[in-house]
């Protein structure tokens, strides 16, 4: 079993260069089941990436990797179901689930089911798709989809401002019949790349605010696009940076993708200077503490921001308070830093963490995708060796994390 090896109590310094973001290739990768050919630029090299392309493959796409770039011929596609073990391998396969069944007049798909965040329901997805005449069964754990011709434009308000249910709706609106106003939607910068996207092919979606306007068009055509940088990569290494007393230059990267992080990150006492496409922080030697990080739909502090910024303040002077407002069940990764000596109380959506002196170094296991950029983090600061296992999740999200690091003086590796 991989593991990563990490001797803390170093200071991160220096460049690191942010990848492209897997919240945005993923459901570009899914709308070009919709399109002809299509070559995207600054995709992250990631495990949840090469499950997509599986995805695509296997309903007949031909897919072509070149570094950060992967063209997508979609022009001969034949239907089949998702088999189940894929659905499970990835829960965002459910955002194909819009497109297959614009293109190809059907689905059958097995329910994602839950992850380590919780239950991860897919009822928006679902009421959003019959709206826009899609007949949906539910049974023995599947979806058995069906839509006769084109999908018809509708008006539709989402309850909760779900990113994958607006992506969902958005890629089955496109080729739809008439027009399609979304109300409610989600306005994380993920969904305007995928806007961008779709209207790079022919498209005719508009983003203003949380509403969306779709005028559906007969098909889409060949289209190029550049994804957007990884908002959550960035406030990962930000938050590294943060917790070593650190001095990190970020390129490639939306400064005002991180509106909500930034300042938290100034309230813990770190300098920050945001360029056009990079962000520079320097952190004191020991952070403050932030009185309350609550965690909102966009442009409000990122769910998946939620555990490194957690990890950085275990070692703050003072509380800090987080609510969780987005998943039920995220704070899984606590128990793992209370392993290195943090103290850290949860009650339902809140956590408080009162600053100790320093971690201890211990042996960890990853929890979920972010929290176990936590565990690396919390291990960057701790005293001492700490080793980190689970490494899957970690793969699912981050693009040579233990690289990253080392190259600003981080001392950690993989162990095969
Ligand atoms: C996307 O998940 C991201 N994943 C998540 O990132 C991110 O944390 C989340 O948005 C919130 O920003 C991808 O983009 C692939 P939601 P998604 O639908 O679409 C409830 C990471 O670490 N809900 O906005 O699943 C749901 O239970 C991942 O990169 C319903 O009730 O998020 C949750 O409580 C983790 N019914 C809340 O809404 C539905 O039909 C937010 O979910 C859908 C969602």
């Amino acid at each position: 079993m991989q593991r990563l090896l990490i001797d803390g109590g170093r200071r991160l310094e220096g460049e690191v260069p942010i990848h492209g973001a897997k919240n945005a290739v993923l459901p570009i990768l899914a709308a070009t089941l919709l399109g002809g050919r299509s070559t995207l630029y600054n995709c992250p090299a990631l495990s949840d990436v090469d499950a997509a392309g599986k995805i695509l493959a296997m309903l007949g796409c031909v897919l072509e990797r070149q570094d950060d770039r992967i063209t997508v011929d979609a022009r001969d596609i034949t239907y089949l179901d998702l088999p189940e073990q894929l659905m499970r391998e990835m829960r965002s396969s459910i955002l194909f689930l819009g497109a297959i069944l614009a293109r190809c007049g059907r689905a059958c798909l097995s329910f994602p089911g839950g992850c380590e965040l919780g239950a991860r329901p897919i009822d928006l997805h679902i009421e959003g798709l019959r709206r826009l005449g899609a007949s949906i069964v539910e049974e023995h754990g599947c979806l058995r989809c069906r839509i006769d011709g084109r999908f018809r434009g509708a008006e539709i308000t989402l309850p909760f401002p779900s990113v994958g249910a607006t992506e969902n709706i958005l890629l089955a609106a496109v080729t739809a019949e008439g027009r399609t106003t979304l109300h409610n939607a989600a306005r994380e910068p993920e969904i305007c790349d995928l806007a961008d996207f779709l209207n790079a092919c022919g498209g005719a979606v508009t983003v203003e605010g949380d509403r969306i306007t779709v005028e559906g068009v007969e098909a889409l055509h060949d289209g190029v696009h550049r994804v957007i940088p990884d908002r959550i990569e960035a406030a990962t290494y930000l938050c590294a940076g943060a917790a070593t007393g650190g001095e990190l230059l970020l390129t490639g990267v939306c400064p005002r993708h991180l509106s909500a992080v930034l300042p938290m990150l100034e309230k813990a006492g770190c300098r920050i200077e945001a360029g056009e496409n990079s962000i520079r922080l320097r952190a004191p030697a020991r952070l403050a503490a932030v009185d309350s990080v609550k965690t909102m739909p966009y442009p409000g502090f990122p769910t998946d921001a939620q555990a490194p910024l957690m990890a950085a303040l275990c070692t703050a002077r003072g509380t800090s308070m987080f609510v969780e407002n987005i998943f039920e069940a995220r704070y899984k990764h606590v128990g793992e830093l209370l392993r290195m000596g943090a103290r850290i109380e949860v009650e339902g959506r809140v956590a408080l963490v009162r600053g100790v002196e320093a971690l201890s170094g211990a042996n960890l296991c990853c929890t979920d995708l972010r929290g176990g950029a936590a565990m690396v983090i919390a291990a960057l600061a701790a005293e001492g060796r700490s080793t980190l296992t689970g490494l899957r999740h970690i793969d699912r999200g981050y693009q040579d994390l233990e690289q990253g690091l080392c190259r600003v003086g981080a001392k950690i590796s993989r162990e095969r």
